[in-house]
Protein backbone atom coordinates (compact mmCIF):
# COMPACT_ATOMS: atom_id res chain seq x y z
CA UNK A 1 0.00 0.00 0.00
CA UNK A 2 1.32 3.77 -0.91
CA UNK A 3 2.00 5.50 1.95
CA UNK A 4 1.08 9.48 2.69
CA UNK A 5 4.12 11.40 3.07
CA UNK A 6 4.68 15.19 3.85
CA UNK A 7 6.87 17.54 1.38
CA UNK A 8 6.45 21.45 1.81
CA UNK A 9 3.02 21.67 2.92
CA UNK A 10 1.05 19.09 1.31
CA UNK A 11 0.11 15.67 1.86
CA UNK A 12 0.68 12.98 -1.04
CA UNK A 13 0.78 9.84 -2.06
CA UNK A 14 5.22 8.76 -1.92
CA UNK A 15 4.90 8.19 -5.47
CA UNK A 16 3.90 11.90 -5.82
CA UNK A 17 6.92 13.23 -3.66
CA UNK A 18 9.44 15.05 -5.20
CA UNK A 19 12.51 17.45 -4.01
CA UNK A 20 14.60 19.30 -6.18
CA UNK A 21 18.03 17.82 -7.90
CA UNK A 22 19.73 21.11 -6.36
CA UNK A 23 18.11 20.72 -2.94
CA UNK A 24 21.34 21.20 -0.30
CA UNK A 25 20.56 18.03 1.72
CA UNK A 26 20.82 15.97 -1.93
CA UNK A 27 23.88 18.09 -2.74
CA UNK A 28 25.88 18.60 0.45
CA UNK A 29 23.95 16.84 3.64
CA UNK A 30 22.97 20.32 4.30
CA UNK A 31 20.07 19.04 6.65
CA UNK A 32 18.94 17.84 9.96
CA UNK A 33 16.72 14.74 11.00
CA UNK A 34 15.10 13.11 13.74
CA UNK A 35 13.50 9.67 14.14
CA UNK A 36 10.89 9.53 16.75
CA UNK A 37 8.84 6.73 17.84
CA UNK A 38 4.75 5.14 17.81
CA UNK A 39 3.75 3.30 20.46
CA UNK A 40 -0.15 2.67 20.38
CA UNK A 41 -0.44 5.02 17.56
CA UNK A 42 0.98 7.94 19.67
CA UNK A 43 4.42 9.82 19.57
CA UNK A 44 6.93 8.90 22.05
CA UNK A 45 8.84 11.73 23.78
CA UNK A 46 7.36 14.38 20.71
CA UNK A 47 8.54 17.40 22.66
CA UNK A 48 11.93 16.06 23.09
CA UNK A 49 13.07 15.32 19.64
CA UNK A 50 11.19 19.17 18.60
CA UNK A 51 13.60 20.73 21.34
CA UNK A 52 16.38 18.49 19.43
CA UNK A 53 15.55 19.75 16.17
CA UNK A 54 15.41 23.75 17.12
CA UNK A 55 18.64 23.19 18.69
CA UNK A 56 20.25 21.16 15.72
CA UNK A 57 18.57 24.23 13.23
CA UNK A 58 19.90 26.97 15.23
CA UNK A 59 23.85 25.27 15.21
CA UNK A 60 23.44 25.16 11.44
CA UNK A 61 21.99 28.85 11.14
CA UNK A 62 19.28 27.45 9.26
CA UNK A 63 15.24 27.81 9.31
CA UNK A 64 12.19 25.90 9.86
CA UNK A 65 9.62 26.25 7.71
CA UNK A 66 6.75 25.22 10.59
CA UNK A 67 6.60 25.95 14.21
CA UNK A 68 6.62 23.16 16.69
CA UNK A 69 2.74 22.81 16.54
CA UNK A 70 2.24 22.75 13.43
CA UNK A 71 4.69 19.63 13.46
CA UNK A 72 3.09 17.83 16.05
CA UNK A 73 0.18 18.09 13.85
CA UNK A 74 1.93 16.60 10.57
CA UNK A 75 3.54 13.67 12.76
CA UNK A 76 -0.36 12.77 14.03
CA UNK A 77 -1.88 13.41 10.76
CA UNK A 78 0.78 10.54 9.48
CA UNK A 79 0.18 8.65 12.07
CA UNK A 80 -3.49 8.52 11.40
CA UNK A 81 -3.07 8.69 7.62
CA UNK A 82 -1.34 5.47 7.15
CA UNK A 83 -2.52 4.14 10.54
CA UNK A 84 0.61 3.63 12.29
CA UNK A 85 0.36 1.81 15.70
CA UNK A 86 3.85 1.00 15.79
CA UNK A 87 6.59 2.70 14.19
CA UNK A 88 8.97 5.85 13.30
CA UNK A 89 8.14 9.10 11.92
CA UNK A 90 11.02 10.15 9.93
CA UNK A 91 11.47 14.23 9.58
CA UNK A 92 13.88 15.91 7.46
CA UNK A 93 14.73 19.87 7.10
CA UNK A 94 17.55 20.94 4.99
CA UNK A 95 18.41 24.33 3.43
CA UNK A 96 16.31 24.00 0.50
CA UNK A 97 17.05 24.75 -3.37
CA UNK A 98 19.50 26.76 -4.31
CA UNK A 99 19.74 28.13 -8.46
CA UNK A 100 22.99 26.31 -8.78
CA UNK A 101 25.25 24.54 -6.62
CA UNK A 102 27.19 26.74 -4.62
CA UNK A 103 29.24 25.83 -1.43
CA UNK A 104 28.12 29.01 -0.35
CA UNK A 105 24.59 29.43 1.18
CA UNK A 106 22.13 30.46 -0.44
CA UNK A 107 20.00 34.03 0.16
CA UNK A 108 18.36 33.67 3.53
CA UNK A 109 14.71 33.73 1.74
CA UNK A 110 15.43 30.52 0.14
CA UNK A 111 12.54 28.10 1.56
CA UNK A 112 13.99 25.19 3.39
CA UNK A 113 12.51 21.88 2.14
CA UNK A 114 10.79 19.53 5.22
CA UNK A 115 9.83 16.03 4.46
CA UNK A 116 8.35 13.40 6.77
CA UNK A 117 7.50 9.57 6.09
CA UNK A 118 5.81 6.81 8.27
CA UNK A 119 7.62 3.55 8.51
CA UNK A 120 5.67 1.05 10.02
CA UNK A 121 6.74 -1.39 12.41
CA UNK A 122 4.52 -3.47 14.06
CA UNK A 123 6.15 -5.42 16.84
CA UNK A 124 8.92 -3.03 17.38
CA UNK A 125 8.34 -2.80 21.57
CA UNK A 126 8.26 -6.64 21.73
CA UNK A 127 11.12 -7.21 19.83
CA UNK A 128 12.50 -10.80 19.47
CA UNK A 129 16.29 -8.92 19.74
CA UNK A 130 15.65 -7.44 22.70
CA UNK A 131 15.08 -11.02 24.26
CA UNK A 132 18.21 -12.39 22.60
CA UNK A 133 20.63 -9.17 22.79
CA UNK A 134 22.75 -7.73 19.81
CA UNK A 135 26.20 -8.65 18.71
CA UNK A 136 28.47 -5.07 17.99
CA UNK A 137 32.02 -4.64 16.74
CA UNK A 138 34.08 -1.69 17.34
CA UNK A 139 35.55 0.22 14.78
CA UNK A 140 37.42 3.70 14.44
CA UNK A 141 35.14 6.78 14.77
CA UNK A 142 36.19 8.81 11.67
CA UNK A 143 32.77 11.16 11.60
CA UNK A 144 33.20 14.90 11.64
CA UNK A 145 33.62 16.91 14.71
CA UNK A 146 29.77 18.03 15.24
CA UNK A 147 27.76 14.77 16.19
CA UNK A 148 25.65 16.55 18.47
CA UNK A 149 24.01 18.19 15.75
CA UNK A 150 21.74 15.67 13.75
CA UNK A 151 22.63 15.97 10.30
CA UNK A 152 22.08 13.72 7.58
CA UNK A 153 25.61 13.27 6.77
CA UNK A 154 25.05 8.94 7.44
CA UNK A 155 27.50 7.90 5.28
CA UNK A 156 30.30 6.57 7.70
CA UNK A 157 27.03 5.12 10.08
CA UNK A 158 26.13 3.53 6.89
CA UNK A 159 29.74 1.90 6.12
CA UNK A 160 29.90 0.44 9.65
CA UNK A 161 26.33 -1.29 9.59
CA UNK A 162 28.20 -2.82 6.65
CA UNK A 163 31.43 -3.74 8.56
CA UNK A 164 29.46 -5.20 11.49
CA UNK A 165 27.57 -7.36 8.99
CA UNK A 166 30.71 -8.40 7.59
CA UNK A 167 31.27 -9.32 10.67
CA UNK A 168 28.47 -11.34 11.53
CA UNK A 169 27.33 -8.74 13.58
CA UNK A 170 24.31 -6.38 14.29
CA UNK A 171 26.28 -3.18 15.12
CA UNK A 172 29.25 -1.22 15.83
CA UNK A 173 30.77 0.61 18.21
CA UNK A 174 32.77 3.74 17.53
CA UNK A 175 35.90 4.40 19.17
CA UNK A 176 38.03 7.83 19.23
CA UNK A 177 41.32 8.35 21.24
CA UNK A 178 40.82 4.67 22.68
CA UNK A 179 37.02 5.71 23.99
CA UNK A 180 33.37 4.66 22.99
CA UNK A 181 31.75 7.31 21.76
CA UNK A 182 28.49 5.74 20.12
CA UNK A 183 26.76 2.89 18.28
CA UNK A 184 26.26 3.96 14.48
CA UNK A 185 22.68 5.24 15.14
CA UNK A 186 22.44 4.67 18.87
CA UNK A 187 24.24 5.62 22.34
CA UNK A 188 26.19 3.02 24.08
CA UNK A 189 26.31 1.81 27.40
CA UNK A 190 28.04 -0.60 29.75
CA UNK A 191 26.86 -1.72 33.50
CA UNK A 192 29.69 -3.16 36.02
CA UNK A 193 29.22 -3.87 39.23
CA UNK A 194 25.62 -2.01 39.39
CA UNK A 195 26.95 1.15 37.73
CA UNK A 196 25.62 2.38 34.47
CA UNK A 197 28.65 3.90 32.71
CA UNK A 198 28.23 6.05 29.53
CA UNK A 199 29.55 8.55 27.65
CA UNK A 200 29.28 11.92 28.75
CA UNK A 201 27.71 14.69 26.55
CA UNK A 202 29.92 17.02 23.98
CA UNK A 203 30.59 17.68 20.46
CA UNK A 204 31.37 13.78 20.19
CA UNK A 205 27.88 12.24 20.44
CA UNK A 206 24.77 13.10 19.66
CA UNK A 207 22.67 13.65 22.87
CA UNK A 208 19.91 10.93 22.60
CA UNK A 209 16.12 11.80 23.24
CA UNK A 210 15.92 8.46 24.56
CA UNK A 211 19.39 8.19 26.85
CA UNK A 212 17.97 11.47 28.62
CA UNK A 213 14.96 9.85 29.56
CA UNK A 214 16.62 6.33 30.63
CA UNK A 215 19.10 7.95 32.83
CA UNK A 216 16.52 10.03 34.41
CA UNK A 217 14.60 6.40 35.01
CA UNK A 218 17.74 4.86 36.33
CA UNK A 219 18.24 7.39 38.63
CA UNK A 220 14.93 7.32 40.11
CA UNK A 221 15.07 3.83 40.54
CA UNK A 222 18.09 4.70 42.84
CA UNK A 223 20.74 3.25 40.28
CA UNK A 224 24.22 4.38 39.77
CA UNK A 225 24.73 6.30 36.98
CA UNK A 226 28.79 7.39 35.65
CA UNK A 227 28.71 9.56 32.85
CA UNK A 228 32.19 9.23 31.16
CA UNK A 229 34.19 7.87 28.45
CA UNK A 230 34.96 3.90 28.56
CA UNK A 231 36.95 1.76 26.41
CA UNK A 232 36.79 -1.73 24.18
CA UNK A 233 38.21 -3.19 27.06
CA UNK A 234 36.42 -2.23 29.95
CA UNK A 235 32.76 -3.19 27.65
CA UNK A 236 34.49 -6.44 27.34
CA UNK A 237 34.97 -7.11 30.48
CA UNK A 238 31.62 -5.95 31.39
CA UNK A 239 28.82 -7.47 33.45
CA UNK A 240 26.24 -5.93 30.75
CA UNK A 241 25.98 -3.47 28.14
CA UNK A 242 23.03 -2.43 26.02
CA UNK A 243 22.25 0.48 23.69
CA UNK A 244 19.25 3.00 23.20
CA UNK A 245 17.64 4.89 20.33
CA UNK A 246 14.45 5.82 19.56
CA UNK A 247 13.96 2.57 17.03
CA UNK A 248 15.37 0.22 19.46
CA UNK A 249 14.72 2.05 22.93
CA UNK A 250 16.78 -0.11 25.01
CA UNK A 251 18.89 -2.86 23.11
CA UNK A 252 20.98 -5.59 25.22
CA UNK A 253 24.67 -6.06 23.53
CA UNK A 254 25.35 -9.26 24.30
CA UNK A 255 28.91 -10.13 22.26
CA UNK A 256 31.72 -7.47 21.58
CA UNK A 257 34.60 -8.11 19.17
CA UNK A 258 33.05 -12.08 19.25
CA UNK A 259 33.44 -12.07 22.90
CA UNK A 260 30.51 -12.97 24.84
CA UNK A 261 29.97 -9.70 27.65
CA UNK A 262 28.96 -11.27 31.13
CA UNK A 263 27.02 -13.92 30.73
CA UNK A 264 26.69 -13.72 26.96
CA UNK A 265 22.60 -13.10 27.38
CA UNK A 266 21.00 -9.78 28.19
CA UNK A 267 21.14 -8.92 31.71
CA UNK A 268 18.85 -7.80 34.81
CA UNK A 269 19.81 -3.75 34.45
CA UNK A 270 19.45 -3.53 30.72
CA UNK A 271 16.01 -5.78 30.86
CA UNK A 272 14.32 -3.59 33.78
CA UNK A 273 15.25 -0.09 31.79
CA UNK A 274 13.87 -1.49 29.23
CA UNK A 275 10.07 -2.41 30.86
CA UNK A 276 10.43 1.26 33.04
CA UNK A 277 11.29 2.67 29.46
CA UNK A 278 8.58 1.21 27.24
CA UNK A 279 6.19 1.67 30.46
CA UNK A 280 6.44 5.11 31.17
CA UNK A 281 6.65 6.58 27.56
CA UNK A 282 3.65 4.81 26.81
CA UNK A 283 2.12 6.45 30.01
CA UNK A 284 3.23 9.66 28.26
CA UNK A 285 2.96 9.20 24.50
CA UNK A 286 1.01 11.87 23.24
N1 LIG B 1 19.42 7.54 15.46
N2 LIG B 1 23.52 8.40 18.33
C1 LIG B 1 23.36 8.45 17.00
C2 LIG B 1 24.58 8.61 16.15
C3 LIG B 1 22.08 8.34 16.43
O1 LIG B 1 21.93 8.39 15.10
C4 LIG B 1 20.96 8.17 17.29
C5 LIG B 1 19.55 8.07 16.75
C6 LIG B 1 21.17 8.11 18.67
C7 LIG B 1 20.04 7.95 19.66
O2 LIG B 1 19.26 9.12 19.72
P1 LIG B 1 17.71 9.05 20.09
O3 LIG B 1 17.64 8.35 21.41
O4 LIG B 1 17.30 10.47 20.19
O5 LIG B 1 17.02 8.26 19.00
C8 LIG B 1 22.46 8.24 19.15
C9 LIG B 1 18.11 7.44 14.84
C10 LIG B 1 17.19 6.52 15.58
C11 LIG B 1 18.30 7.06 13.38
O6 LIG B 1 19.21 7.61 12.78
O7 LIG B 1 17.51 6.27 12.85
Amino acid sequence: MSRTVYVNGQYLPEEEAKVSIFDRGFLFADGVYEVTSVLGGKLVDFAGHARRLERSLTELDMASPVDMDELLEIHRQLVEKNEIDEGLIYLQITRGAAADRDFAFPPEDTPPTIVLFTQSKPGLADSPAAKTGIKVISIEDQRWGRRDIKTVQLLYPSMGKMMAKAAGADDAWMVEDGFVTEGTSNNAYIVKNGTIITRHLGNEILHGITRAAVLRFAREAQMTVEERPFTIDEAKDADEAFITSASSFVMPVVDMDGQAIGSGAPGPVSARLREIYLDEMRKAAV
